[in-house]
């Protein structure tokens, strides 16, 4: 069956499209039904079913043939190491760390959090939760406490578990310092944390909290997998809202384990046994569906990378893993490659390496520009798929569904929707627009299994963040057309979100952040355009009456307040003093206008605005650092 002959058939019958996904799922007790409609715009999948997600991922592969195949290859230039761990090696390790757990109190629907580099054992602990029905919160190694606090007091965990670094080119990253100052922010105490101790850099343990990771887990007794029913909660994930307040993404078991299952083969395109590559962090969405659950699901083997796609050591670093490893699909973000095209232009790297086992490469997390896709085909000789999703759906909203049938690419669209998204355009009073129109990207209720039924602890926030502003609809929070094949483009979010070298932040938090030096009465944070992280944050802030201190000085503990408070991956280097703020007669800022201003791209004066002349002033603002010079 070709693409739109299956899209139709998900939409003459969704329930019976997914109960038939699901068969590929080893159940403890299979869904008698798919959607469970619980009124309110809450929909379940898969409730009524009873299920463990490790072993989906894992056991059931020893059982069935797989158990000296590799489950995870761990390549890190970073350390100068590689480690394969079978299917059969991954069982004992992740029985044994949920045997540690469970030892530590740790039971079904407590929540673990994760706060590690990019190790195996980052993997064996997400499935280490999945064994024993714990809920994981993984967080990104490049938060800083503040961050870290503000999780622990959303999602209250009981242990957390941890290492004692993450390493950057050129630094340690000692991760106790932030464990410590997260712990004592936060309200909430975790009663344990398993520490990782990494050659790299050990760390001390707290007693009475700390635990070290090798001893227990060699002392433990390893565990069996819980079954959990279909709703049960996998994980949370934090992602950026508009607020300071990141959204606690919620991902129930069932619907996870069928929809990336699904995806493996019909959107990637490969079979149980081959190679998988994700390249990215344990701590984005991409982690959890493509370096963790997906691929193990499916029997695929796992690339788990510790490096960057440049410096570790060069520009060569993704082929030669590639080659290395006869990876057949490979994922990344676009800024990675613009990053290795910036160093290596002509592709020499490219051509130093038998990439004849590489099918194609798959990008998402931000737009993928017309030159890098180009430069990719070109230099690679494969196809380059454009996909596009968050971390609120899990999965590709849009894509190419290469393994069913590869539509042709049109360069700027990341294809079509998949099975399970009936995606619409509309114009501000919620109605559909024609083809080539802009408008809001939204997606009609209900969403498909595997998307977020809620956010953790905040419902009111979930129906308020999605599904208020189109009665019926989810609000992707992005704005695009669809063309008259079907073809999608995704233009811009419609929020306060931004996408920095494909790591989603939120200006409105770096303005919460702003908004409290103690000299800063008034603050706008903006997006701009990259060439090489697509966008970058800039601050203008405007100082309280009175205040006469240097104006660098001022700027420079603006940028050291975000690194502090948010973290080094907020990317935030440049502050600016300025007078005023540009802002409707309503007080609204311009923020639109001031990035088109430093994009030097055209743009109307806002009928409403109180006082053109400041825009002349963030203009010589923002000259004064590179931009708006057109
Ligand atoms: N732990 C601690 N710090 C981290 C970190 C982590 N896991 N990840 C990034 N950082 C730090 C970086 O060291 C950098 O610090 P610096 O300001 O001291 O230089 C800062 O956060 C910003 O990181 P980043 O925006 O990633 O920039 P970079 O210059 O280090 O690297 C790229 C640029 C393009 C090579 C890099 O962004 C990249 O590989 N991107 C791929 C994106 C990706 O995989 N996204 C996942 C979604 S699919
Ligand atoms: P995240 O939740 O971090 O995956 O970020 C999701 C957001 O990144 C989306 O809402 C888009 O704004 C953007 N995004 C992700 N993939 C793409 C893509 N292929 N094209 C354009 N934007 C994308």
């Amino acid at each position: 069956m070709g693409y739109h002959a299956l899209y139709e058939a998900w939409k003459q019958d969704p329930e019976g499209f997914w109960l038939d996904a699901a068969k590929a799922i080893d159940w403890v007790e299979p869904p008698k039904k798919a959607l469970f409609d619980r009124g309110a715009d809450m929909y379940e999948w898969y409730a009524d079913a009873q299920v463990n997600g490790c072993y989906n991922a894992v056991d059931r592969h020893v059982e069935n043939g797989r158990a000296d195949q590799f489950a995870i290859i761990h390549d890190s230039p970073i350390t100068g190491t590689k480690q394969k761990i079978t299917f059969a090696e991954l069982q004992t390790r992740v029985a044994k760390l949920a045997g540690a757990l469970q030892a530590q109190g740790v039971t079904k629907g407590d929540r673990v959090i994760i706060y590690m580099p990019m190790v195996p054992e980052a993997l064996d602990a997400m499935l280490a939760c999945a064994r024993i029905g714990a809920v994981h919160s993984v967080v990104f190694g490049g938060f800083a406490a503040n961050e870290l606090a503000v999780r622990i007091d959303d999602c209250t965990p009981k242990a957390i578990l941890a290492a004692s670094c993450g390493l950057e080119p050129g630094r340690v990253v000692a991760y106790k310092p932030l464990l410590d100052g997260a712990i004592e922010m936060a309200r909430h105490k975790p009663e344990v944390c398993l520490i990782l101790q990494r050659e790299q850099h050990l760390c001390d343990l707290t007693p009475g909290r700390d635990l070290d990771w090798a001893e227990v887990c060699d002392a433990a007794t390893p565990a069996g997998c819980v079954p959990v029913a279909g709703n049960h909660p996998a994980y949370i994930l934090y992602t950026s809202g508009t607020t300071g307040a990141p959204k606690g993404v919620v991902r129930h078991t069932a619907g996870h384990l069928v929809a990336l299952n699904w995806t493996m083969k019909n959107i990637y395109n490969v079979d149980p046994g081959d190679v998988f590559w994700a390249a990215s962090d344990v701590g984005w969405v991409v982690g959890h569906s493509y370096i963790c659950y997906g691929p193990l699901v499916h029997g695929n083997t796992t690339v788990v990378f510790e490096g960057k796609p440049i410096g570790t050591p060069d520009a060569g670093t993704f082929w030669r893993i590639i080659a290395e490893h006869n990876v057949r699909s490979f994922f990344t973000a676009p800024t990675a490659i613009r990053a290795v095209r910036r160093e290596d232009p002509e592709g020499d790297f490219i051509r130093k390496y038998d990439l004849s086992c590489l099918r194609a490469l798959y990008l998402a997390g931000e737009r993928a520009d017309p030159d890098t896709i180009i430069w990719a085909q070109e230099k690679l000789g494969k196809p380059v798929y454009d996909h596009w999703w968050q971390t609120e759906t899990g999965f590709t909203i849009a894509g190419n569904p290469a393994g069913l049938e590869a539509l042709p690419v049109k360069i700027g669209s990341p294809t079509v929707p998949m099975p399970g998204y009936d995606v619409q355009i509309l114009d501000e009073a919620g109605q559909p627009q024609k083809p080539g129109a802009l408008g809001a990207i939204a997606i009609r209720l209900p969403l498909p299994p595997g998307t977020l039924p809620t956010l953790w602890n905040a419902e009111d926030r979930f129906r308020k963040s999605y599904m208020t502003t189109f009665p019926g609809y989810y609000e992707t929070g992005d704005a695009g057309m669809m063309d008259e094949d079907g073809y999608l483009y995704i233009m811009a979010r419609t929020d306060d979100v931004i996408n920095v070298a494909g790591h989603r932040l939120s200006t409105g938090a770096m303005e919460e952040v702003l908004a409290g030096h103690p000299d800063v009465a008034e603050c706008a944070v903006v997006g701009v355009g990259d060439a090489l992280k697509g966008q970058a944050p800039i601050g203008f802030v405007c100082l309280s009456k009175g205040v006469n201190r240097p104006h660098a000085e001022i700027a420079a503990e603006c940028v050291k307040r975000i690194r502090d408070q948010i973290g080094p991956v907020a990317a935030f280097k440049q502050a600016l003093v300025v007078d005023r703020l540009p802002k409707t007669r309503s007080g609204k800022i311009l923020r639109a206008t001031m990035v088109k201003i430093a994009d030097n791209q055209d743009f109307k004066m806002p009928a409403t605005i109180d006082d053109p002349a400041i825009l002349d002033e963030i203009r010589t603002a923002l000259q004064t650092i590179g931009y708006a010079q057109g």
